[in-house]
């Protein structure tokens, strides 16, 4: 009995052991996130931080990237003072590593602002079993409700395009079309 018992509390540990923490929690992709809100992700699709990856390629945008001293035949798809801001999660666990290994984090996608999703997409969190979640305890897992210094991680100086950013005007501008919550989540 005592055994049995000291078995199945080391299967506990080693389960409890192979669970991300919200440190390490993984990027899971768009496609994930559209299941449960289309509008956002339609919209989304069709801006152009969605294709963001693509202006690192050769040709891509020429007259832009000659004006500003940078080699409009040149493929920066893989160079890392590049990449960590048209991508998402560059350089994070389980984030971007490189357009062959981690084609599905090309562009500025929805974990990009609102924070790696695997910590926080659980049936006990954001869920359609849960859709009352309490925001708190998302926050806690990893979801970040987006502010001015979540974008100004890559609309800075930085970059090499860089033009000056107001939060309201860019907000305006369009991350994606916005529906009003229809549940409580204090
Ligand atoms: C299984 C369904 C499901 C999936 C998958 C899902 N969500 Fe949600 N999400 C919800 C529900 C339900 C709400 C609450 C909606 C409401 O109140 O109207 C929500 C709310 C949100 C909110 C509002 C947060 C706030 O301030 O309270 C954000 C942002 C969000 N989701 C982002 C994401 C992202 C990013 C992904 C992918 C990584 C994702 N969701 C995947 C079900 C889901
Ligand atoms: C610190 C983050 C950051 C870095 C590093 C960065 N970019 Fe960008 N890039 C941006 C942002 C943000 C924009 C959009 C600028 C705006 O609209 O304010 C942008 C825009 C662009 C554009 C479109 C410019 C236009 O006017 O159409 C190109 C092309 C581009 N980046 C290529 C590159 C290349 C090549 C590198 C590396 C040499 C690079 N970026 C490094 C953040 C960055
Ligand atoms: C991971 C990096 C990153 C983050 C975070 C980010 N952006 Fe961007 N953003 C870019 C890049 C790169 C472009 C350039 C896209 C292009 O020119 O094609 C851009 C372009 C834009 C544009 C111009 C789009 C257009 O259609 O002309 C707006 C508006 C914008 N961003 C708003 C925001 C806002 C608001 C936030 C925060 C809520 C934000 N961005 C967060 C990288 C980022
Ligand atoms: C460039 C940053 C950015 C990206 C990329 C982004 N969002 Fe958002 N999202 C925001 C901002 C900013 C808000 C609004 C916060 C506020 O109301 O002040 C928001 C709000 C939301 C909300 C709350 C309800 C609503 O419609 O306003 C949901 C749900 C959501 N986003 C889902 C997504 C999903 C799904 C994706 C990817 C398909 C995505 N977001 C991509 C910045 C972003």
């Amino acid at each position: 009995m005592r055994r049995l018992f000291l078995v199945a509390a080391s299967a506990v540990i080693a389960a409890l052991a192979m669970l991300p923490t919200a440190a390490s929690a993984q990027y899971v992709g768009a496609s994930k996130c559209k299941l449960c809100h289309l509008p956002q992700f339609k919209s989304w699709e069709q801006t152009k931080m969605s294709q963001a990856f693509e202006l690192l390629k050769p040709g891509v945008r020429a007259d832009a990237k000659r004006a500003h001293n940078i080699d409009p035949n040149k493929d920066y798809t893989s160079d890392p003072n590049c990449v960590s801001c048209h991508v998402t999660g560059f350089g994070q666990p389980g984030g971007f590593e490189s357009a062959e290994k981690t084609p599905n984090l090309a562009g500025i996608q929805c974990e990009a602002c609102h924070g790696s999703g695997a910590g926080y997409l659980k049936p006990a969190l954001m869920s359609l079993q849960n859709k009352e979640y309490k925001r708190s305890n998302l926050v806690a897992a990893g979801m970040v409700v987006p502010t001015a210094e979540t974008c100004q991680k890559c609309h800075n100086k930085k970059s090499p395009f860089y033009k000056p950013f107001d939060y309201n005007t860019r907000l305006q501008q369009g991350t994606h079309s916005h529906e009003a919550l229809k549940y409580r989540h204090e």
